[in-house]
């Protein structure tokens, strides 16, 4: 007897008005699932919650960990986590995958437990399934949410093949800190360009139509400010004020619970004192309050019991009572809700509605997904055979690689390469690796499969060109191991001779320089920025005998490049390209394509200027006066960047001319235009990322410099000229003011449209909205 027939019994017995499940499993006898809220799911939802115990109601909010892959602390052993799994007390797991894996746990959830409950499978689908993409800052690079939705796309129909229905991604954290590792995963220090990445990425992973087998659930994480850890230090305090919150984080969670995202993670930290995890503030007032939003919240990984260590809660039980009273849904890794909520429900310190609110939430996903209709709809192993790391999923990633690149520098246009070369000396200790430019965060990409750089540079020369090849020095010593630190080398330079014999009398040198692939990351931080290990002793030495050096860098955040710069006549920022890294790099050396991508984080000078953004907020002593010392500076260091928020370059050249406004005031209700002229003065066709940036003169609370409110990447032939136009309105202009509402304030206001958020790059006017 399967699952349907004995829930299809309970349900004809109880609640016969309400029986609208379908009991078979194929895809053709299935209709696609009511949408979220709908009163029909609604009903479903209550006709189950009416069935189940309460225990069972707890374990649907119970997450546990697979053994496929292993993403955070091991916790638990198998055997009872199979006891509880097959009783009912589990409600979804997490890195179980592969087809036959997840076939066989649904199995036990839906055949072998009283109501048969389906799981939902989720896992960290961060940048790729077996397809791997630029790791997310990388694409963010390319300021286009196009791209952003189809890598996310792709990667959702490659894990749904594998089983799966939910990915823990996007990763929207705003981060200005370049030594916490996670800076890799997001889409950087802003908050417009991350709502926009957001939700792309959302749109992408979820598509239209949750129940389509091809699309998976997302997760907008981590809710809220994790990326804001003091010092760049993963898991670290976060204090941060209410207009950071409110106008530089929550934005592109917001932008996500806009496009529908299916769940939320909340995060390890603590905010102004309470974990995020036990946080109401957050997830009921803001996140189910405010905003009205009727998915699910899973808690990260043991952040329910680790209330204990940050010493909010006294035992597990305290914690479980803290999560979920706070909103956290879903107990991940946590093993705090099953032991201890139906306690406390019986107790009557925890509102049993709290439970049916979070199960409610959790069913609702479920039913969205399809899962009810045919829990094993996600577990095709023809899909499985024939849907991962296609021609078609290689050649997008292709592309995304060459549109994340961003061209830094590029004296003397030794960029793109010639096409007379004879001599290519391809050097360095990522040229020929084909393992880093997956990144972390590579889910089930296989080790080594990427496109090199030296492989993708072989790949396009003709026979008539020489490449040769030294790595010159390891960057890291020992075996990988993702649970490790990663030993970098200090000590070992015999292969610099090498390295500099193949530089000798080569008519260009193309270095790979940058970070091991798993210094950035979870659990990443570094307190240096600067090339790991000896790589830029290695540079030295070959700039000594051969400068004519195009430096590609690979890394997962920025870098401080101060002592590189100088040594160097071009560089390309290439981040960890993803499987077809080499091949989207040698489309850019050689001029297939043209370099468009603007760095979505400021580059600083030294790490000593960190936490940065362009979107700061003046002083009272923002400049020097008097030539004395007492104004707002290092005594050993510029204030600016090395390279801005916003800056790349292209082997062609853009012009900005004639700003104009179609007035010079407006008031709600009414709209400003805004135009600008931009012109392709080189002889290449190109895109511009052409920017605007607004600065509120005078607010209740003291507004940044400048903060990105428009962009559009535009595509220009040779001497062509566009006008690009913005309109502005007052939720442009809007923010979280003093009176602790999102409003626009009358006054006067600067707008900047130009090529970065540098002020040489910006053309300015001004305008005033009207009371
Ligand atoms: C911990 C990470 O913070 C989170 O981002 C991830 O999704 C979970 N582990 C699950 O692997």
């Amino acid at each position: 007897m399967t699952y349907y027939s004995i829930f299809t019994r309970i349900l004809i017995l109880f609640l016969a008005p309400f029986m609208l499940l379908n009991s078979g499993y194929s895809q053709s006898e299935t209709s696609a699932p009511p949408s979220i809220g709908s009163e029909e799911v609604e009903s479903k939802i209550d006709s189950l919650l009416e069935l189940m115990t309460l225990e069972e109601k707890v374990g649907q909010m119970n997450q546990f960990n697979g053994s496929w892959d292993l993403t955070g602390p091991a916790t638990g052993d198998n055997a009872t986590k199979r006891e509880l799994l097959v009783s009912g007390q589990v409600g979804s797991m997490l890195n179980v995958i592969t087809t036959e894996a997840t076939r066989e746990a649904q199995r036990l959830a839906v055949e072998e437990t009283r109501l048969g409950i389906p799981l939902i499978f989720g896992y960290d689908v961060i940048h790729g399934y077996k397809t791997m993409f630029p790791v997310p800052l990388g694409e963010a690079a390319s300021w286009d949410p196009g791209l952003m939705e189809r890598s996310a796309r792709i990667a959702a129909i490659e894990a749904s093949a594998s089983g799966l229905h939910w990915t823990f991604a996007p990763m929207v954290d705003i981060a200005r800190d370049a030594r916490w590792g996670r800076v890799m995963e997001g889409a950087g220090e802003d908050p417009y360009l991350g709502s926009l990445a957001a939700a792309a990425r959302v749109r992408g992973f979820q598509g239209s139509d949750l129940s389509d087998a091809r699309t998976i659930a997302a997760c907008a994480k981590h809710f809220a400010g994790y990326g804001y850890a003091e010092g760049g230090r993963d898991y670290n305090t976060v204090d941060v004020s209410t207009t950071t919150l409110r106008n530089v984080i929550l934005p592109p969670f917001k932008a996500a619970a806009d496009a529908g995202v299916a769940t939320f993670m909340n995060a390890f930290n603590i905010v102004d004192g309470i974990p995020a995890t036990g946080n109401s503030f957050l997830q009921r007032d803001i996140l189910k309050g405010e905003w009205d939003w009727q998915g699910f919240v899973v808690s990260d990984w043991a952040s329910v019991a680790e209330m204990i260590t940050h010493g909010v809660a006294r035992d597990e039980s305290e914690a479980a009572y803290l999560a979920a009273t706070a909103g956290s849904d879903m107990d991940m890794e946590g093993y705090c809700y099953v032991p201890h909520l139906v306690g406390l429900v019986e107790s009557g310190e925890v509102d049993e509605a709290v439970v049916d609110d979070a199960v409610r939430r959790i069913l609702r996903v479920k039913f969205q997904l399809g899962l009810f209709d045919d829990p094993y709809r996600y577990c095709d192993a023809e899909r499985e055979a024939s849907e991962l790391l296609t021609a078609e999923h290689l050649a997008e990633a292709r592309i995304a690689a060459a549109r994340s690149c961003v061209l830094l520098k590029n004296e003397g246009n030794l960029l793109p390469l010639n096409e007379d070369m004879k001599t290519i000396a391809v050097i360095g200790p990522l040229a020929d690796d084909k393992d880093a430019p997956l990144g972390n965060w590579r889910a089930q990409a296989e080790t080594g499969s990427a496109v090199s750089l030296l492989g993708g540079i072989q790949a396009q020369v003709g026979s008539d060109v020489e490449v040769r090849y030294a790595k010159g020095v390891d960057l890291a010593i020992g075996t990988r191991n993702f649970a490790l630190e990663v030993q970098i080398n200090e000590t070992d330079s015999s292969g610099f001779e090498e390295a500099v014999a193949v530089a000798r009398g080569a008519d260009v040198v193309v270095m790979a320089l940058g970070e091991d692939f798993l210094q950035s990351g979870e659990a990443r931080s570094r307190t240096e920025l600067d090339l790991p290990g000896l790589q830029l002793q290695l540079l030295e030495r070959i700039q000594a005998v051969n400068p004519n050096i195009v430096l590609v860098l690979m890394n997962g955040r920025p870098l401080a490049l101060t002592e590189v710069e100088p040594l160097v006549p071009a560089m390309l920022e290439g981040w960890f390209g993803g499987s077809e890294a080499g091949n989207g790099l040698a489309d850019v050396l050689f001029g297939e394509v043209n370099p468009s991508g603007k760095l979505p984080i400021s580059f600083p000078r030294s790490v000593g200027q960190v936490p940065m953004t362009y979107a700061r907020h003046s002083t009272g002593r923002p400049v020097q006066t008097g030539g004395l010392v007492f104004w707002s500076h290092y005594i050993d260091e510029s204030n600016e960047p090395l390279y801005p928020f916003g800056f790349g370059l292209s082997y062609t050249r853009f012009g900005y001319s004639d700003l104009t406004l179609d007035s010079e005031s407006f008031e709600a209700g009414e709209s400003l235009r805004v135009s600008v002229q931009v012109t392709n003065e080189g002889k290449r066709s190109g895109e511009e990322v052409v920017q605007l940036y607004i600065h509120d003169m005078f607010g209740s609370r003291s507004r940044p410099d400048k903060e990105l409110k428009g962009f559009e990447k535009i595509s220009l032939e040779p001497g062509e000229t566009q006008t690009v136009e913005f309109e502005i309105n007052v939720e442009d202009l809007a923010y979280f003011t003093a009176r602790n509402q999102y409003e626009a304030e009358p006054g006067k206001f600067e707008v900047f449209v130009g090529s970065s958020s540098r002020e040489e790059d910006l053309l300015k006017a001004t305008f005033e909205l009207r009371d």
